[in-house]
């Protein structure tokens, strides 16, 4: 499995751009994510904090969640994700969304920055032994 390089860039661009919208009083650290979809279209989202931090949601969550929202959660199945923050700090999908991409994705190929930069990989590589019903 794998994307083209314009959608690759078309993904980082989206995500970048949704790095605006956080929600990030508490952090300081804006991040946002994109997703394209089996069916072509791209959805983003971003971090969004709350006062009693444990309410927060990650930019990953937030895109697949507004992707389901757009296109109903039995047909929205995710091709490809990207992960970015405002200064490319090293930020790879906590696991709680890594198990909430891999519902959604069992061959998601994930885009986010590491310390060498941009790495591609892929849910199945991040999340050996996800839990699962079947
Ligand atoms: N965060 C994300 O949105 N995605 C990640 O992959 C890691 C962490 C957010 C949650 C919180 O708002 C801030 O980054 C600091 O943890």
């Amino acid at each position: 499995m794998s994307i083209s390089s314009e959608d690759k860039a078309r993904l980082i661009a989206v995500a970048e751009a949704a790095t605006r919208k956080a929600y990030a009083p508490f952090s300081g650290f804006r991040v946002g994510a994109a997703i394209l979809t089996e069916s072509g279209n791209i959805f983003e989202g971003c971090n969004v904090e709350n006062q009693s931090y444990g309410l927060t949601i990650c930019a990953e969550r937030t895109a697949i969640v507004s992707a389901v929202a757009a296109q109903g959660g039995e047909k929205m199945r995710i091709r490809a994700i990207a992960i970015v923050n405002e200064d490319q700090t090293p930020c790879s999908p906590c696991g709680a969304c890594r198990q909430f991409i891999w519902e959604f994705g069992r061959d998601a190929i994930v885009l986010f920055y590491d310390s060498k930069g941009l790495q591609e990989s892929s849910i199945r590589q991040l999340l050996p032994h996800a839990f699962s019903f079947d």
